[in-house]
């Protein structure tokens, strides 16, 4: 097998530490990397998973079924995370397939409606209710909060007789507030209406227990905190709705097995696999599998409780230096809102990667230079932690703030 020997990482059998654990990813070596809320970066652990997989292909030596034993392992460390049952797991490709997999699966009638925060929510949670729109159900837009976050009393005060779905980020992709999935689960569940959770920006970072959250649905790509690849993702629904969704999809994985051959049908009666296989469809991403498989190994052991109370404890102290500098975070930098994102500038000052803020988009050039990993996203400078960031990447991106503010203003005071 390859060697990628680029960093020095301690051995796979030692506990994993939050330093042994930053060791893994080589990409820490040559950039201060606060980009997790855009795209998730590579454990060594995680490529030599893969790199057993692309083994096994290229030396034929193991089959399709024994393959699959890696999306069954995914599905149950997944499961552990979320602190559901495994079989309320389905894997499948990333937040579109299981946002769109529940909007079909669902049995509307004319007039039935949806309530959502448009605005704060990503493109991929919005159009597949849209869709919708052609089997008669209504889309309810509330408005965001005057900071950018989501209106929870607005959401719940939009649902009616005729609510059959909420949806919601976990966290925005921006500004980055965290939403109160337990107050929404509550008051959904008091009137029988799915609450479903775009979890992405969040899943692997926060601590989520989605039985206490009260969440019926949850869709993830692996490809941001969960640090796996793109293309593989999770799907959970509660066992309380499975019998009420039928996917529009349907292939082999989701109908009860009569017969053992991949290749033949057992007659043209089918039914349902009882929990969340029915939203499984065809083959699956083998690669992303074994990345996940690996990939979660580390979270589980690290412990989401430890790694969400590491981040909000760096997220308190970037945005304290942050204030100290003369900025203001969009987000508070602590308590129930805060998540592991922080954004600066003007919301909607721009959009997908550029700023027309006169500060923000020379201060992006200058952070590039400086090597400090981040986006732009609806014109805000977005920064994302994950648990294999430091004291040291905070102070890092703080001082490229400083040099670069001094370098725009001209003021040396700062
Ligand atoms: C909140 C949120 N939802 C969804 C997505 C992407 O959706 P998908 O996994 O379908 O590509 C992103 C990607 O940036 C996101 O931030």
């Amino acid at each position: 097998m390859t060697s990628h020997a680029v960093f020095p990482e301690a051995s796979t059998d030692a506990p994993l530490t939050f330093s042994t654990f930053r060791s893994g990813f080589p990409a820490l070596a040559t950039q201060t990397y606060l980009s997790i809320c855009d795209k998730m970066i590579l454990h060594r652990r995680v490529r030599s998973s893969v790199e057993a997989f692309l083994d096994h292909l290229e030396l034929a030596s193991a089959n399709r079924v024994q393959h699959e034993v890696q999306v069954a392992s995914s599905r149950r460390k997944f499961a552990k995370l979320m602190n559901v049952a495994p079989d309320t797991i389905a894997a499948i490709r990333n937040v579109s397939d299981g946002t769109n997999s529940i909007a079909w699966a669902f049995p509307w009638e004319s007039g039935d409606n949806v309530v959502l925060t448009s605005d704060c929510e990503h493109p991929n949670n919005v159009y597949p209710w849209l869709r919708q729109r052609q089997r008669g159900l209504e889309v309810r837009v509330v408005d965001p909060m005057p900071d950018g976050s989501i209106d929870i009393d607005g959401l719940i005060s939009a649902m009616d007789a005729r609510t059959r779905l909420m949806t919601v980020a976990s966290a925005t992709f921006a500004p980055g507030h965290r939403t109160d999935l337990r107050k929404l689960g509550e008051a959904c569940r008091k009137r029988d209406v799915f609450l479903l959770v775009d979890g992405v920006q969040t899943a692997g970072i926060m601590h989520h227990d989605l039985s206490a959250e009260m969440v019926d649905g949850f869709a993830t790509s692996v490809s941001k905190g969960l640090l796996g690849l793109y293309g593989y993702g999770f799907l959970y629904v509660s066992p309380k709705w499975i019998d009420r969704l039928k996917p529009a999809y349907l292939s082999r994985p989701a109908i009860i097995q009569k017969t053992d051959d991949h290749s033949t049908m057992g007659g043209f009666d089918y039914e349902y696999q009882p929990d969340s296989r029915r939203f499984e469809v065809g083959s699956f991403n083998l690669a992303g599998a074994y990345a996940a498989d690996a990939s979660l190994d580390m979270l589980l052991e690290l412990g989401t409780v430890n790694i969400e109370a590491h981040v909000l404890q760096l997220i308190g102290k970037f945005h304290d230096g942050l204030c100290g500098l003369g900025m203001t975070p969009a987000v508070p930098g602590r308590g129930p809102k805060q998540s592991h994102i922080v954004t600066l500038g003007a919301l909607n000052a721009g959009g997908h990667g550029f700023s027309t803020d006169p500060l923000i988009q020379p201060l992006s050039e200058h952070l590039v230079e400086r090597k400090v990993a981040h986006t732009i996203r609806r014109g805000q400078l977005r920064f994302g932690l994950h648990g294999y960031n430091n004291e040291a990447d905070i102070d890092a991106a703080l001082d490229a703030v400083r040099d670069g503010l001094r370098m725009i203003k001209g003021v040396a005071a700062i």
